[in-house]
């Protein structure tokens, strides 16, 4: 009964030291250091970094247009794509008095709320930020494309938009010159300007502002476009083929110079030499020259790089091939950074969680809940699933808090601070991580759901076979951050009719053969971590029987496989500390007070390091949860509260 009483006066101070307000501010941890660690760029790039302390003021105000790229650092599409926002932020140096390229990692803790705001549901996403934007502006979707030159080319027709809209005034003309004659450029030309190009170009062609874009910083040269659609003009001047290059300088007739290659580089090279040999002094453009030489060196020592890292690593690897096994474990840790990200940072990206993305969130948390084994019972989760089950309605924002909130009020929910990676550490900080965690997490729930189909009897989905693989596939399709890798889940399960398994083993051998199809179509992909190929799971020195010896599978001996790997008792506690992993495994019962009351039976060395006496326990339990449940709802109440308040505020002004 003494027990009773201190874990009462410890929740009373709890209570009151945890104000509702407190509550709220975000927890501060160390996810970055976990997920992505520095991010994909660095000071010597051409992109700038953008945090949550300067992202607004960059953005705001600018005299410049914002090219932002939203990128998350464990995510494969973003390290694919990264070589391509260094070339292009190369590539397009001398343009960043009109245009800056830059780049935000939202894996970074302290960036989510900027990535949330701004409504990044998926990444790479590229936004576009007009000169002199203003709240509540949230940018326009750039579409990336494919290639560095189709990004350029959707930031240019972007760029034309907003100087054909009024903003822009202060760049080069890079509207089509829709003039039929050019008789009278120079009446309304500055006077420092020496030579007046027109380029000629097909309609709907980027060379021409390009070109001018490159060489805009050349006082003396003044550069104008004109489509093929204007037909007099082209007529006029004798124009058949484009490009073709015109010259005015003052007092000159017109000349036409010629171009040896009909591409951006060339006109370019035209240009300059044209002028280089009339005496003109193009200073400017070195840093032009420099930097788009620069920004093919990059790119070419980038492949470079790579090349040479893939092939050291594959001679080494052949060299030591026999020597390095890599074992195959399941980690408590792992399991629980990835459920940690997920509450935290994943699902709180979506603005507003209603219909089916509630309908998702909610079986989501129904079969973690029942399933998902933390070490201290998953009140946790209860609560948070009772509070979202309550609500038809929900922004990211709110579940964001929620989750704190509630980690907060019944801390410690995880076995400690964020931790290192485990089974799934990258050989560096780009590699693996949250999707291996993730992967990991919806294996074990498949498993578990098979081994013990009575721990919950009356959960809803208790008759549904998919239950866990339905949680997947809406919470995939919904709140993964990594969108491409969504839209293939999706279809993966289109395809090989994820919702047929008509028992929960044939759930488990479900997802062991999707996950083994994403892992053949990754092999050799440049996201593979070259310690870490992907492999037909589970390797042949794990498992020699899962493979007849005409080499096809044995489903029965990989299900075993699975069932060994990925259940309960054979979670490994390493890197947890005060939990000496030799000690065995905890054993997860009915629901938290049985869990509690086996490990004081059991007198298994607790968190809370008291000789527990299962009566006081279940009391105890009981009002710590019934209390702490209440509690979380008022705070909870209480933000959104605030939240709407604040956000009538930032309202206001826009009327
Ligand atoms: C649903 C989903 C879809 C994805 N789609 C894409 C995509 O389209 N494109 C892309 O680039 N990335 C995709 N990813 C990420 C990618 O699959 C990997 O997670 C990432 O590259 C990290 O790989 P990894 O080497 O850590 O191993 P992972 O593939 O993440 O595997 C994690 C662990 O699971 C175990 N494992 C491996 N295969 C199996 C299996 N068949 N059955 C049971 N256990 C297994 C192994 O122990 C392995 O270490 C996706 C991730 C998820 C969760
Ligand atoms: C940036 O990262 C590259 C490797 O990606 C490295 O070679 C370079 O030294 C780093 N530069 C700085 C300034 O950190
Ligand atoms: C954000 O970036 C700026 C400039 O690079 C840096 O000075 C600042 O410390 C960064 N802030 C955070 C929170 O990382
Ligand atoms: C152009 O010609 C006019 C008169 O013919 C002359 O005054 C002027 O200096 C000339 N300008 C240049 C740049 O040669
Ligand atoms: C391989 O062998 C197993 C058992 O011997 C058999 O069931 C299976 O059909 C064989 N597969 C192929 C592709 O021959
Ligand atoms: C609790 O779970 C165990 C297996 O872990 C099972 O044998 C037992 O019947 C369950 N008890 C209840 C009340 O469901």
């Amino acid at each position: 009964m003494e027990l009773i009483g201190t874990l009462l006066k410890l929740w009373l101070m709890n209570v009151l030291i945890i104000n509702c307000s407190s509550a709220v501010v975000p927890f501060k941890d160390n996810y970055q250091t976990l997920i992505g660690g520095q991010g994909l760029y660095n000071a010597s790039d051409d992109v700038v970094i953008l945090n949550a302390t300067n992202f607004k003021t960059n953005i705001y105000g600018s005299t410049k247009s914002w090219l932002v790229e939203f990128y998350n650092s464990w995510c494969g599409f973003c390290y694919r794509f990264a070589p391509t926002w260094k070339a292009l932020a190369s590539d397009i140096l001398s343009w960043n008095d009109i245009v800056v390229v830059a780049a935000i990692d939202c894996a970074d803790d302290d960036n989510n709320p900027i990535c949330r705001e701004y409504e990044i549901m998926h990444y790479p996403m590229l936004k576009y930020f007009s000169v002199n934007a203003h709240p509540p502006s949230l940018g326009l979707v750039i579409e990336k494309g494919s290639s560095i030159d189709s990004v350029r080319h959707n930031l240019i027709s972007r760029l034309e938009i907003e100087q054909q809209e009024g903003r822009g005034i202060t760049w080069p003309n890079i509207t089509p010159y829709r003039n039929v004659e050019i008789t009278d450029v120079w009446r309304t030309t500055s006077n420092n300007v020496k030579y007046f190009f027109f380029i000629f170009e097909k309609t709907d062609f980027h060379l021409g502002t390009e070109v001018i874009l490159d060489l805009h910083r050349i006082s003396s040269l003044q550069i104008r476009r004109v489509t093929s659609d204007n037909e007099l003009l082209c007529v006029v001047n004798k124009v058949t083929k484009f490009p073709t290059l015109i010259v005015f300088g003052r007092n000159e007739s017109q000349k036409v110079v010629n171009v040896k290659v009909s591409s951006r580089q060339g006109v370019r090279r035209a240009i300059k030499d044209y002028v280089i040999a009339k005496g003109i002094n193009i200073d400017e453009t070195i840093g032009t020259t420099v930097s788009h030489d620069m920004a093919q060196n990059v790119e070419t020592a980038h492949q470079t790089t790579i090349g040479t890292i893939v092939k050291s690593r594959e001679e080494q690897e052949g060299e030591e091939h026999s020597s390095k096994k890599t074992d195959d474990y399941l980690y408590q840790l792992d399991l629980e950074n990835a459920l940690h990200y997920s509450m935290n940072n994943e699902i709180s990206l979506t603005k507003s969680i209603n219909g089916e993305k509630m309908e998702a969130l909610r079986k989501y948390l129904a079969v973690l809940t029942a399933y998902f084994p933390l070490r201290r019972g998953n009140t946790y989760l209860e609560v948070i699933r009772d509070v979202v089950k309550s609500r038809s309605t929900m922004t990211g924002e709110e579940f964001s808090q929620l989750a704190k909130t509630t980690e907060e009020v019944m801390s410690p929910v995880y076995s400690g601070a964020p931790h290192q990676w485990i089974g799934c550490k990258g050989s560096t900080n780009s590699y693996r991580g949250y999707p291996c965690g993730l992967w990991t997490m919806f294996h074990m729930l498949t498993v578990n759901f098979a081994l013990e189909p009575n721990k919950v009897p009356r959960a809803d989905f208790s008759q549904d076979p998919t239950a866990v693989l339905r949680a997947m596939h809406g919470y995939i399709g919904t709140f993964f951050g990594c969108a491409d890798c969504a839209a293939h889940f999706v279809e993966m399960a289109g395809k090989n009719k994820i919702f047929d398994a008509h028992s929960r083993d044939e759930a488990v051998l479900w997802l062991w053969r999707a996950h083994n199809q994403v892992n053949a179509r990754l092999s050799g992909d440049a996201t593979e971590d070259p310690e870490h190929k992907k492999i037909q799971y589970p390797a042949i020195e794990h498992c020699p029987a899962c493979r007849y010896v005409n080499g096809s599978w044995n489903e029965e001996e990989v299900l075993q496989y699975l069932k060994t790997k990925y259940s309960y008792s054979s979670i490994k506690y390493d890197g947890i500390s005060g939990y000496n992993s030799n000690v065995g495994m905890i054993n997860i019962g009915n629901g938290s007070r049985v869990r509690l009351e086996r490990l004081a039976k059991e007198k298994r060395p607790t968190a809370f390091g008291w000789d527990l006496n299962v009566f006081d326990i279940s009391i105890c339990v009981v009002l710590y949860v019934t209390s702490t449940a209440i509690l979380v709802l008022v705070c909870i109440k209480f933000a959104v509260k605030r939240t709407k308040k604040k956000s009538h505020i930032s309202l206001l002004p826009k009327v």
